[in-house]
Order: C-alpha cells, then structure tokens, then sequence
C-alpha cells in the first residue's frame, strides 16, 4: 500500500493517479446519459427544424444573438416564474449546434416561441426602442433583405447524416418554402420555433 505522504511527494506518480482519478470518475457520470433516453429521445411533438426556421437560426449564429442571449431555463423558481417551464435535454436533439449559451445581457430565449407576434418581432428587430423604450438592444434593419439560402438542401442532407430524417419531398420543397422570404421571415420564424414543446407537468 502506498502512503499518502508518498503520493503527495512523487509528482509524477501524483499525476497519473490524478489522471485515473479524474478519467473514472468523468466515465461514471457520462456513460450512462448515452443510455437514458430522456438525454438522448426528443420530447413528445418535437420535429426537426422547417427548412425556413433552419436558415434563420443560421441567422442567428451569424448574428451573434447567443452573445447575449441563452436559451436555457434553468430548474430555478426565479427563472421558471419568469420564463416557463424549465429546459428539458430532449428539446435540444436537433440543435446543431446548440445555442445554450451563458451571457444574459439579454432574457433568455428558450420559451419565447408563441410569446409575441410575428409583427412584434418584426418591430423589435428592426429598432427594439420602438417596442421596448429602455432597450439597449442593437437593431438588425438588414435584415428585412431577400433570404438568400442556396445551401439549404445541402444543409438539410448534412443533418440527414445525423439523423434528422428530412425525406427527400422535403428536401425538394426547400428552395420553394424560402422563396420570396426575407431573412427576418425566417429568423422570426426560428424565434417563434422555439422551446414550444416543453413538458405538460
Ligand atoms: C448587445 C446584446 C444583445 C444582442 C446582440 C441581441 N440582443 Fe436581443 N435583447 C437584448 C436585451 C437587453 C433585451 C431586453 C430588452 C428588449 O426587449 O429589447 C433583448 C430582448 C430580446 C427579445 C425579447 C425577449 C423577451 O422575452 O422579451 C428577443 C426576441 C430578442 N432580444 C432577440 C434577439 C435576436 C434574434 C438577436 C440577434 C439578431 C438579438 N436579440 C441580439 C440584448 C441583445
């Protein structure tokens, strides 16, 4: 049996028992959320994103929303009191990649979906002091610009490789669905996507 003492004097034997320590302990709590199916399973009505709402969450990433924006609810009473219900894993199956995020200048985004029209986020993304005075928002007015997403099917055949399961109708009905949109269209309809199917109880 090795003393403490000699552990703590031994650097190099001290790191590789740290190694080992770590390494189990990170395996014991990984491993088994690959196997349970609330991590894994998307929630019940979940569907992968509508060709539309997949090019205004690329919008999204482009525009940096996630640097001020999570969209994640936590199990707190001051945030589901604020926001609904908290995020579940299984909402978050077919984000790719996920937009959790971790700076709130802004509220969090997860349970807006539904919460104002389609004219209100138009307002607001346009100028946010129109809707909300004390905002300190930036505006996104370049957005009210013809959609133009030419990689969509590609996208939509990436994703496919993960498991998305877009048919092949779909994927020939795209570059239609995003015809004559704006990129506020579908930015906004990405907003209104989301966290829309939180858990009943
Ligand atoms: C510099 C930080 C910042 C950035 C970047 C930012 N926002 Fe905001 N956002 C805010 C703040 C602050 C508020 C709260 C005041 C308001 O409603 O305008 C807000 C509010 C919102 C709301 C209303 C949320 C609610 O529950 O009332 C939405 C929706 C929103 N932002 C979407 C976006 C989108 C989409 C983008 C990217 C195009 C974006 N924001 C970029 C700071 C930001």
């Amino acid at each position: 049996m090795i003393s403490h003492e000699t552990i703590e004097k031994n650097i190099g034997l001290l790191i590789v028992l740290t190694i080992l320590v770590v390494s189990v302990g990170g395996l014991v709590q990984i491993i088994p959320l690959f196997f349970q199916t609330s991590m894994t399973q998307p929630v019940a009505g979940l569907t992968p994103y509508t060709p539309l709402q997949l090019s205004g969450r690329d919008i999204y990433i482009r525009e940096g929303c996630v640097g001020c924006h999570s969209q994640m609810v936590r199990p707190f009473r001051a945030e589901t009191e604020r926001y609904g219900h908290y995020s579940v894993a299984g909402e978050f199956v077919y984000d790719r990649p996920f937009l959790w995020g971790s700076k709130r200048t802004g509220p969090d985004l997860h349970r807006v979906g539904g919460r104002y029209s389609d004219d209100w986020h138009y307002a607001h993304l346009m100028n946010p002091r129109d809707v909300v005075p004390e905002s300190n928002m930036p505006a996104y007015p370049w957005l009210d610009r013809p959609l133009n997403d030419t990689a969509i099917q590609a996208k939509l055949r990436r994703l496919n490789l993960v498991g998305h399961g877009y048919t092949e109708e779909q994927i020939a009905a795209a570059p239609a669905e995003l015809a004559g949109k704006t990129e506020m269209d579908a930015l906004i309809a990405y907003l209104q996507s989301l966290g829309t199917h939180a858990p009943k109880n």
